[in-house]
């Protein structure tokens, strides 16, 4: 696992309950050897004093942007400026929807705002505030301008908030948000500059009438975080996308489709230039052998049945496996029995370099989850079991793995 030596954190704290448990962030950045300036929202300062954050970080804390006595010179008048460039990452935990907005529209109206418009480095924030604060469309179309912008947004747990509703809006676990940090640190290594990397995602819909289709529950997550991964590593990334409604990784290209046979066209249209192709996608196995033109009418289908008949799709990876230079092959493996003989035999067999296990029914794995627990299969067969971590940082080991497998640089 990758340490904070060293790394300079700004952990900025805005005003809401959920302030309290930026205590435990500042205790274990600081554990993990980052320096910490925390920043906060004057309202931040009516949950948790200042003094709790300063005696955990050793370092004085910062809330406004003007001396006490005005006109009074100030050593922090440009520190926004200096913090801006000092900072390697700027974390904002808890962020409410007030700050959300401010920052979505650029406004610096106090130390924290001004900061984010004078940093450099990237940017994560944790939404956290009452489920209809949340799920309000404002908040929503600010939270997908910042994701556009190349913001992390860290997704509020769902649970039971402070108001007593329930619904998203908790802060995730502080262990959580802490991969999400390691995880963009360590993907700022840039060892895949000049890589082209496909990467497939989500479901396909196979279509049966014009308004049914066979599909599947993948959520895209996973091939998304992938996509976002290789491209803070330097890599040019197309995002091959089945039906999600997932914001596209900023600097990823993005293409969408919907059918088994869409993708394969998409992925092998591109085979032959890229380096390496993950497919994270859950590829239906089945299409219906006809798609009737019109819907198909409960009376028309008979009595009590319908009968769908349905051929193979064509398998991608193994079409791309026949086409292979030097590209690397990733596949996943969704297994419920027998995972690890399953996963290695299909490794085999589709000519893998490397397959990630996964098992929708452990925990923390499930369809739409945002961690993942997985099982790293190589070439020599070894597995390496990976802990419940988020999905941005499974990408980012399965990456690690991708950069040992890839020819050296000339
Ligand atoms: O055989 P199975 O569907 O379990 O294999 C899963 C892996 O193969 C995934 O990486 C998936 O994206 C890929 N796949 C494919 N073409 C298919 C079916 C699966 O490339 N038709």
């Amino acid at each position: 696992m990758p340490t904070l030596t060293g790394r300079h954190i700004i952990l900025g704290i805005t005003g809401g309950i959920a302030a309290y448990k930026s205590a435990l962030l500042v205790r274990d950045l600081v554990r993990e050897g980052a320096e910490v300036q925390v920043v906060m929202t004057p309202a931040a300062t009516q949950f948790v004093t200042p003094l709790t954050f300063a005696t955990l970080s050793r370092r004085d804390v910062i809330v406004e942007m003007f001396p006490a006595t005005p006109g009074q010179p100030t050593a922090q008048w440009t520190a926004h400026i200096d913090l801006g460039v000092w900072a390697d990452l700027m974390l904002i935990a808890p962020a409410t929807a007030n700050t959300l907005a401010k920052i979505t529209v650029g406004m610096a109206d106090n130390f924290l705002t001004s900061l984010v418009l004078a940093l450099r480095g990237p940017l994560v924030v944790a939404p956290t505030m009452d489920v209809d604060m949340y799920q309000h469309t404002a908040t929503q179309r600010n939270l997908a301008l910042l994701r556009e912008r190349g913001v992390h947004v860290i997704e509020p747990e769902s649970g039971e908030l402070a108001s007593g509703l329930t619904g998203p809006g908790r802060l995730p676990d502080p262990a959580i948000i802490m991969d999400v940090v390691r995880a963009i640190l360590a993907g700022r290594k840039r060892d895949l500059e000049g890589k082209q990397v496909l990467v497939t995602a989500g479901p396909t819909q196979e279509p049966i009438d014009p308004v049914r289709y066979i599909g599947n529950r993948s959520s895209g997550k996973m091939g998304f975080a992938l996509a976002e991964a290789a491209v803070a590593r330097g890599a040019r990334v197309t995002l091959i996308a089945g039906p999600v409604h997932l914001p596209t990784p900023s600097g990823a290209d993005r293409v969408d489709v919907s059918t088994a046979q869409e993708m394969m066209d998409a992925v092998l249209g591109r085979f032959e230039n890229c380096d390496v192709l993950i497919m994270a996608a859950a590829v239906g196995d089945f299409t219906p052998a006809a798609v009737a033109q019109s819907k198909i009418k409960r009376e028309k289908a008979g009595a009590a049945h319908l009968t769908i008949e349905c051929v193979q799709n064509p398998d991608i990876l193994r079409t791309a496996a026949e086409r292979r230079s030097r590209q690397i092959l990733v596949g996943f493996a969704l297994e419920t029995d027998n995972g690890l003989t399953h996963a290695r035999e299909k490794r085999t067999a589709k000519k893998l370099d490397l397959i990630v296990l996964n098992d929708p029914r452990v925990e923390g794995a499930a369809f739409g989850a945002e961690t993942n627990v997985v099982t790293l299969i190589g070439r020599d067969d070894t597995a390496t079991p990976l802990p419940l971590l988020p999905k941005l940082e499974v990408a980012h080991h399965i990456l690690d793995r991708v950069v040992h497998l890839l020819p050296p640089a000339r």
